[in-house]
């Protein structure tokens, strides 16, 4: 069945997917990685990467999504009957479900700190905010339950529907996330001795990119932009048939892309000035962020501000991961929508229950040499999404109906046909030889 539900307007369909694609990506795993892969350089491979391949691919979902009106499974069986090809959108939905299961143990831990951060009890001079990262992550109680908050508040916004619950959240978080993160670079760029932070971030040095920090800005780019899980399909599904995709689809790129880049303006130069080493872990951000704000003026409040903008944008990727599986339950009917929101919230929670553990201590949640967290992200990110992106390329160039293709392409790049068949090229060849490349060593 056709949905009835859709965007109000294109600039809630740009927020919502650029809600979705700006998330734990751009802002915990981003910095991470810009650390310990050579700064400046990494970004612009990264940068090349985003606009090179990751804006076809978005395309190629946006394609799919709104050419038939459908949520991802039955997008992929409407246009391609009698064939497996809707696996794909299963797919989709189950990396979407094992995601969100750790995404949400990340964003409890976000959700606790924003508490901490706002009650004033996160800040104190001195403190080992090591420490209290390790404290907070290994109490099972505390882990568990602040995941849940953060499935909570998911699955209530994803109950009300596209228009009245992510649509709205969207509207009032993203522009919040941009002035914040303005208020936070200011602050950064302000601070004595920024400058070391500043080069280290932007000044390329090709010296310290390696083969395999290349391979991972690729699979960076994939993660950032939420494509290869079918979520896009699924998004762009409650687009007016009119509406055009070509821009949206590059305002949400380059906004990912200025998202990255904020991240690191607003994390590097404050960094550096405040004499603090880049640090590699899921904790960067948990244990550098309050020892640098605890020196800054007014550093209380700078921090509940980074830490609700935080919040923010993890939510606003959550609600697309869970949309996703609710869609192709309730395939439009709102009574559905609600129960099936719930029900799902609920399964996912408990999937990432073991996540949510793995940092407990407990030898049950760790597995070889990884906590179930960590094999939980090497699944998605070096295994699954690849694969779904590869999938995804393959289906647009040789299975998506041509005459289809041809109408939608009008709202890509209009009067530009050499430019469809240089993407048609794209897909059938560049794009899967990269991925291939990619997906082999990444599970090496
Ligand atoms: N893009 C999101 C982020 O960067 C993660 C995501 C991946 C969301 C795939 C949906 C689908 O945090």
């Amino acid at each position: 069945m056709k949905s009835n539900e859709q965007w109000t307007s294109k600039l809630g369909f740009i927020l919502a997917t650029a809600g979705s694609a700006i998330g734990l990506g751009a802002i915990w795993k981003f910095p991470n990685v810009v650390a310990t892969s050579g700064g400046g350089a990494f970004f612009l491979v990264f940068m090349l990467f985003t606009f090179g391949i990751g804006l076809p691919l978005l395309l190629a979902e946006f394609v799919i999504g709104r050419s038939t009106g459908k949520e991802a499974v039955s997008a992929y069986k409407e246009l391609a009957p009698n064939s497996k090809w809707h696996y794909v959108g299963y797919l989709g939905m189950i990396l979407c479900s094992i995601l969100l299961s750790f995404y949400s143990v990340v964003g409890g831990w976000i959700v606790l700190y924003t508490i901490r951060g706002f009650t004033g009890q996160l800040l104190s001079p001195g403190a080992d905010y090591g420490q209290l990262f390790t404290d907070t992550v290994s109490n099972p109680w505390i882990a568990v339950l602040s995941q849940g908050l953060f499935m909570l508040i998911t699955t209530m916004v994803v109950v009300k529907g596209v228009k009245g619950g992510i649509e709205k959240a969207s509207r009032i978080m993203m522009p919040g996330l941009f002035i914040l993160f303005v208020i936070l670079i200011i602050r950064s760029l302000t601070l004595p001795g920024m400058a070391a932070g500043l080069e280290y971030f932007l000044k390329p040095d090709f010296s310290r990119l390696s083969s395999e920090a290349v391979l991972y800005a690729l699979g960076q780019s994939f993660f950032c932009l939420s494509v290869g899980a079918s979520c896009m399909v699924t998004y762009s599904s409650y687009l007016g048939k009119n509406e055009p995709l070509g821009k949206p689809a590059l305002s949400v790129v380059s906004l990912n892309v200025m998202t990255s880049l904020m991240a690191g303006l607003a994390i590097f130069p404050a960094l550096f000035a405040l004499g603090m080493k880049p640090v590699e872990g899921p904790g960067l951000l948990f244990m550098t962020l309050p020892a640098m704000f605890e020196q800054l003026l007014y550093g209380e409040f700078f921090i509940a501000i980074f830490l609700v903008l935080f919040l923010f944008a993890t939510l606003t990727s959550a609600f697309s991961l869970l949309e996703i599986v609710v869609a192709a339950y309730s395939k439009g009917d709102s009574n559905k929508r609600v129960k099936g929101s719930w029900w799902i919230g609920l399964g996912i929670f408990l999937l990432g229950v073991p996540s949510a553990l793995s940092f407990s201590g407990h030898p049950l949640f760790i597995w070889g040499d990884k906590p179930i967290f960590d094999w939980a992200d090497f699944a998605v990110s070096n295994v699954m999404l690849p694969i779904g992106v590869f999938l995804i390329s393959l289906f647009v160039g040789y299975r998506f109906p041509k005459q289809r293709l041809e109408q939608e392409w009008a709202y890509i790049a209009p009067g530009w046909r050499m430019g469809m068949h240089a993407y048609l090229f794209m897909l059938r060849y560049v794009l899967p030889i990269i991925v291939l490349i990619v997906f082999v060593n990444g599970i090496l």
